[in-house]
């Protein structure tokens, strides 16, 4: 008998000193295997007497199971400890900022981002993008607009010409998204409802202007097209664009050859210490030209004026971007420079739309 507890201690403590899995299979094929020590024993029962075999019997059987639960208590400790390692090893701290991958890395073009919006705004009442050529005829961009040959008008826009051709026409880049007016009349029948986003260009250049920049227009045709309406639709613009609950207005008489009332429009502001901000304060900023189609314009477009009329807008996009994200430059819009793009842009997936904001 003591010679069993002997065994079991003894196996026991291998057991238990044991640190890994192949050192306790070795242990248990040692003592369980077909030639293990407990084996080895249980094949003594067969030549002993009926009432010593009794005995010897049990406790070899119990030798056995204690054995056997002792190799499975510590294999799951030493799986217990193996995991616990692992655990402490492949620790995440879920707290920390996710790295950007290379598709979440690049960004939008304040500029891009801006014609977005606006789009989207104005989709949301009704409008289609049309598009037109950055390389006009003097036509589009001047006559058909009602800028009458040799009008001073025309010398406003610091044009940039081409050479002209054979049968003295000269090519332009459009000096206004207007020309895109005249394209839309001209290509589709009455109601029309149109912005027209694109580039521009006039021989310009300082801290708020660049040779190469943006307008967006906007076109109403319809029987009962009226400037109500165009206020309502100006003012609806700027309190989406801007993201302020309110917004006064204020509507200037002005001049422009294809607009006739032509009006200029001041948003309410409020400007202290180099920052402006919109619906609030006292202050006035232009924000676009607008008006009433001229006749002369509708007509040159094939439209009726004694059935249809309508009404018009133009403004500056990279001048919004600007007022909007707080950027006091418009040089560096066209510097390509990454770390501005960094810094100003948007990312690309974040896309605009009314429901969840503008500019998130
Ligand atoms: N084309 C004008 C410009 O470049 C802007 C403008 C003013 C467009 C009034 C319009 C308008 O459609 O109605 O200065």
């Amino acid at each position: 008998m003591s010679d069993f507890n002997t065994i079991e201690q003894d196996l026991l403590n291998q057991i238990a000193k044991a640190s890994d899995d192949t050192l306790l299979e070795a242990i248990r094929v040692g003592a369980l295997g077909k030639s293990g020590s407990i084996t080895a024993l249980l094949k003594t029962l067969g030549a002993m007497e009926a009432e010593e075999r009794k005995s010897a019997g049990a406790a070899i059987n119990k030798l056995k199971d204690t054995v056997g639960s002792a190799l499975t208590e510590r294999r799951t400790i030493l799986k217990n400890e193996a995991l616990t390692a692992r655990l402490l090893t492949e620790m995440l701290d879920v707290s920390l900022p996710v790295p950007e991958g290379p598709f979440e890395a690049g960004r939008l073009h304040p500029v891009s981002q801006t014609i977005e919006e606006i789009t989207a705004i104005f989709a949301d009442m009704g409008f289609s993008v049309a598009e037109g050529p950055d390389v006009e005829t003097d036509d589009f961009n001047f006559t058909k607009l009602n800028f009458p040959v040799g009008h001073p008008a025309r010398e406003m826009h610091d044009t940039f010409f081409f050479n002209a051709k054979e049968n003295g026409e000269r090519m332009l880049l459009r000096t206004h998204t207007s020309p895109v007016q005249v394209r839309t009349m001209l290509g589709q029948k009455p109601p029309i409802r149109v912005i027209c986003p694109g580039r521009t260009y006039r021989c310009d250049s300082d801290q708020t202007h660049t040779p190469m920049f943006h307008q967006v227009e906007g076109l109403v045709i319809d029987k009962t097209a009226n400037l109500g309406q165009l206020k309502w639709v100006i003012t609806e613009f700027c309190k989406a664009f801007f993201e302020i609950p309110s917004v006064k207005m204020r509507f200037r008489p002005s001049f422009f050859p294809f607009t006739e009332p032509s009006m200029e429009v001041d948003i309410q502001c409020r400007r202290s210490n180099g920052e402006i901000r919109f619906g609030e304060g006292e202050d006035w900023l232009e924000i676009l030209g607008c008006g009433m189609v001229h006749s002369n314009v509708l007509k040159n477009c094939g439209i009726n004026p004694d059935e249809y009329q309508g009404y018009a807008w133009g403004m500056g996009i990279d001048r919004l971007a600007m007022l909007k994200y707080g950027i006091s430059d418009l040089r560096p819009f066209f510097d390509a420079d990454l770390r501005w793009l960094k810094h100003y842009g948007f990312k690309p997936l974040d896309i605009p739309n009314l429901c969840e904001g503008l500019s998130q």
